[in-house]
């Protein structure tokens, strides 16, 4: 049988993961491909550290250069992190023609277009299962599974931490400090957690999905990215009152010429992007949002990931399970590690390309005419007079609400209001809600998060 030497450039959670899957299933995957997958080498930064999964002393290194220069070694995993060193040990890899196997959704969002173009140029492939949503194989389903179809819409439960961490805060009232440090323990968290909690890990994977679904490579500073570090216990429970549930969301929408312009060809009222006749636009975003809770991503809890997928042949489809933490991303390595033994067993180095340029050029809409509806909660002095003045100002911006719930007040105090919006470009939100905390009955800063509708 055909052998496959593993050269592993980290062994951390997730490298341990692997090193452990391989040593529980390697046989098992080795009959089921005709190929045997061998962990030669590990390259780590300190050998003296104490590992929760215990990968022998003779396989460790800290000169990740001699593991993929080693000549017998085959195939190099990439589980360091990181965009500097990683990108050094992928292209160099590359270079020698040995296909790359990476989970690191940072390094592919910042680098991923010379990235693949240089898989190309070398004769070889760069594999990235683990980089989406831990153990979803939603790389191959987009890939792959639903290569017939056009994507009109994705959304995506993307970030385990932060599902983790608004699940807990709606289920138990928890303190969203607390439950950050368990998820840090447990081994969802990024280094550092910011990348989860301000939204950028989801930010890379939505962008990850978002290029591969559409062909054209989306760069992650078009991407408009809020995390949720200031949602509240607060908003968590007016919106569960009125039947949503606050999740961290990864939008891919495709826009419809009539979404963007009307029968005249000039762009929608409230909106200023155009397209020209070869382009086509996306909606590319993250940021948290009321969920229906009918809706099946509303009942995605904890570490749970899960990606909807619209097709214009298969019609909607999803993708569920566990989206951060050391198996469940093991698994998804494991899966890129058997499509590359096949492509090197077969001798197909690009069976499939990483990422397929479409026929034509797509652009990412600002986030600015992007359209939806909201949630804002006001804080304001409880007298007489205050609705009026808040209803005048999105009045004269156009916008519409469909209504307001204010909790039970004494005249004179200060009270939370809820206000639900209809549909309304962002900027057009934005220019009103600054209007509306410049009033003086208004008494700290709005807070406005969107409501998804899903169409
Ligand atoms: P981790 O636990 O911090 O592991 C990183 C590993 O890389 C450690 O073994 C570290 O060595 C090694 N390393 C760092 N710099 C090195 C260098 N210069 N030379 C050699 N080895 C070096 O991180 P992780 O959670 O496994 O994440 C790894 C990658 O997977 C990241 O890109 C992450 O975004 C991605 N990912 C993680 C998850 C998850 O749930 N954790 C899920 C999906 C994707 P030491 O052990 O000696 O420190
Ligand atoms: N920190 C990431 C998350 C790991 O919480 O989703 C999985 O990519």
């Amino acid at each position: 049988m055909r052998q496959v030497n593993l050269g592993m450039i980290g062994g951390g959670t997730v490298g341990g993961g692997v090193y452990e899957a391989i040593r529980r299933n390697g046989a098992l995957m080795a009959s089921r491909l005709g190929v045997s997958l061998t962990i030669a080498r590990v390259a780590v930064r300190d050998l003296k550290k104490a590992r929760a999964v215990n990968i022998p002393a003779g396989l460790l290194t800290t000169d990740w250069q001699s593991v993929v220069a080693d000549p017998e070694v085959n195939l190099v995993v990439e589980l360091m992190g990181g965009t500097t060193t990683a990108r050094q040990v992928v292209l160099a890899a590359l270079k020698l023609g040995k296909p790359v196997v990476t989970a690191n959704k940072a390094l592919l969002s910042a680098h991923g277009e010379e990235l693949f173009a240089a898989a190309q140029q070398h004769g070889t492939n760069l594999y990235y299962e683990a980089s989406v949503a831990g153990g979803i194989p939603i790389i191959k389903v987009l890939r792959e599974g639903l290569i017939g179809n056009r994507i009109t819409r994705l959304f995506g439960i993307v970030n385990g931490t932060c599902n983790y961490i608004l699940s807990r805060m709606k289920d138990e009232g928890a303190d969203f400090d607390a439950v950050l440090a368990d998820a840090q323990r447990l081994g969802y968290a990024e280094t550092p957690p910011d990348l989860d909690i301000d939204g950028h890990d989801a930010a890379h994977k939505t962008g990850i999905l978002a290029s591969l679904a559409h062909g054209f490579w989306v760069n992650p500073k078009q991407i408009y990215t809020e995390g949720i570090r200031n949602i509240t216990k607060q908003d968590i429970e007016f919106a569960a009152k009125l039947g949503y549930t606050i999740r961290l969301l990864g939008c891919v929408k495709t826009m419809s010429n009539g979404e963007l312009r009307m029968g005249n060809g000039r762009p929608a009222r409230g909106t200023k992007f155009a397209i020209r006749n070869s382009q086509f636009a996306i909606q590319v975003s993250v940021y948290p949002a009321l969920v229906p809770n009918s809706h099946v991503l509303a009942n995605v809890n904890g570490v749970f990931n899960a990606v909807y997928v619209r097709g214009d042949v298969v019609g909607d489809t999803l993708y569920y399970g566990r989206g951060a933490g050391q198996d469940a991303t093991a698994s998804a390595v494991l899966s890129d590690l058997a499509d590359a033994a096949l492509d090197l067993k077969c001798g197909t180095k690009n069976r499939i390309p990483p990422f397929i340029p479409h026929e034509r050029d797509g652009a990412v809409l600002p986030m600015d005419d992007v359209v939806s509806r909201y949630y804002v909660r006001l804080t304001v002095e409880d007298r007489p007079g205050v609705f009026a003045k808040i209803a005048d100002i999105l009045a004269k911006a156009k916008i519409g609400i469909s209504s307001i719930i204010q909790p039970e007040g004494h005249a004179g105090e200060t009270v939370p209001v809820i206000l639900m919006i209809h549909d309304a470009p962002n900027a057009a939100m934005k220019r009103a809600l600054s209007a509306i905390a410049k009033l003086p009955v208004v008494k700290s800063a709005p807070v406005m998060i969107r409501v998804e509708s899903f169409e």
